[in-house]
């Protein structure tokens, strides 16, 4: 018998899912529903599932979510939705009696995941986050390193994430740009790093303390770089023209079938100026986190860099560890992107105390984030292995990667440290 997937949220990052379902996993599973705020974006959903060979399932408006899954009684809820309304359609599933596989952020404050610990609790349904990057050879090579004790006890590691001025800026003109729908920076993009050190460790957050501004996007910022003309959006604008930061909706057909269109029953505008004037996240963060275990994290995040990507250093009792892994490269000011992949690098170096230095290779395979998305995928809807590195993360990993970022919020808003037990009862 084939598994029953119902999704709730079918903007960009929905197909990831839908297609993996109507194409690679078509002999053990099935898309069988759609809900969404948008009847354009689940229209075209359901284009491609056609596309794809398969037959368009029922579409439910987000008001008639309940009524969806008394239809079509799934074995599964996919949530894909903003990150603000994954709580609800996780802990209603799950009232109802269904498992669930969620994006990351899990959820966006410690009450709204307190919520889901509880209703996880009352109802014994699953919860899956899809934490994708743990897939990635490279982080799952160092998780290996690690647990071999190659370099003893970790006792701190310095962490820096570049966001470049494509993929970065585009968190500035979208949703995510108001804490109240993302968490911010910390939550919804760092959960993926601060999940990444508590897989390579092995251990949990104990004491968070930040810093966080908004130093280069925003209104009042470009003002004071003596930026010209401003813009509200960017499709249709001249004043937009000139600006490497604005993106034109006509431009590729998801962007213009996803969001130009849907614009009329969505309300959501997605080509927003980057240097508008309600902004409420950071783009330039530091944090220093202290982990149960003792480990010392010192990590920072910018969003506005020529390069994206990450550079790592773990410092052990038996030496140190160096991971550099360039995703994406220089960008010209035009939005080209000048010698796409040429200046990639994915690299770890291990510096044992008391002999040479060496490479460690990292074997990719076919698939997004180096052959791991392939795997993640695999163990979703296909037939998984054993895994040796325990990669699925559950509702409590879910949690642990937020809390960081949750804690740290708190910490910019207090210039406190903050305990992260006494947000959340597990
Ligand atoms: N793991 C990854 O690498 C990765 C990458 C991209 C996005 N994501 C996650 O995927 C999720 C979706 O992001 P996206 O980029 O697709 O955003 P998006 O804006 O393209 O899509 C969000 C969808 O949610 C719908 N929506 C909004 N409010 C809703 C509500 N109350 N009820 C039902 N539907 C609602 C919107 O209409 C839209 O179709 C986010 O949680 C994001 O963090 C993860």
């Amino acid at each position: 018998m084939k598994k029953r997937y119902v999704q709730v949220g079918t903007g960009g990052r929905a197909r990831f899912f839908y297609e993996a379902i109507a194409t690679t996993y078509q002999e053990t599973s099935e898309i069988v529903g759609f809900c969404d705020l948008s009847q354009t974006r689940m229209n075209y959903a359901n284009t491609l599932l056609e596309r794809h060979g398969q037959k368009k399932v029922p579409t439910y408006h987000y008001t008639e979510y309940d009524q969806m899954l008394d239809d079509l009684d799934p074995d599964y809820v996919i949530v894909t939705t903003v990150d603000r309304s994954h709580h609800d359609y996780i802990i209603r599933a799950m009232e109802k009696g269904y498992d669930v596989i969620s994006e990351k952020p899990m959820t966006i404050d410690e009450g709204k995941a307190q919520a889901i610990i509880d209703a996880e609790k009352r109802t014994g349904k699953s919860l899956r986050v899809t934490f994708n990057y743990r897939y990635a050879p490279h982080n799952t090579k160092i998780r290996e390193l690690i647990r071999d004790n190659v370099i003893g006890d970790v006792f701190s590691i310095h962490f820096e994430w570049l966001l470049n001025t494509e993929h970065g800026a585009d968190y500035f003109r979208r949703w995510h740009r108001n804490k109240v729908n993302s968490g911010g920076l910390l939550v919804h993009k760092s959960t993926h790093h601060f999940d990444l050190v508590n897989f390579w460790i092995n251990s949990y957050p104990k004491t968070v303390f930040a810093f966080g501004d908004l130093n280069f996007y925003g209104m009042k910022n470009a003002e004071k770089r003596g930026v010209k003309s401003f813009y509200y959006r960017s499709t249709g604008s001249e004043a937009a023209k000139n600006d490497p930061f604005a993106i034109d909706l006509n431009s590729n057909e998801e962007l213009k079938e996803l969001y130009l269109k849907a614009e009329n029953d969505s309300g959501y505008i997605r080509d927003r100026s980057v240097f508008s004037d309600d902004i409420s996240i950071e783009d330039t963060l530091g944090v220093t986190v202290k982990y149960d275990q003792g480990t010392i994290l010192t990590y920072s995040l910018n969003a506005y860099m020529p390069w994206e990507g990450f550079n790592v250093s773990f410092n052990g009792s038996k030496g140190r560890i160096e991971m550099k892994v360039v995703e994406k490269s220089y960008i010209n000011a035009g939005g080209d992107k000048e010698n796409e992949g040429a200046l990639e690098v994915k690299s770890i170096k291990v510096f044992p105390m008391f002999d040479e230095p060496y490479e460690v290779e990292i074997i990719e395979g076919e698939g997004g984030h180096g052959g791991g998305d392939p795997v993640m995928l695999n163990d979703l809807f296909g037939t998984p292995e054993p895994d040796p590195f325990n990669r699925a993360a559950s509702h409590i990993d879910g949690a642990m990667s937020i809390l960081t970022g949750v804690a740290a919020n708190k910490s910019i808003a207090s210039g406190m440290p903050i305990r992260v037990n006494d947000l959340i009862n597990l």
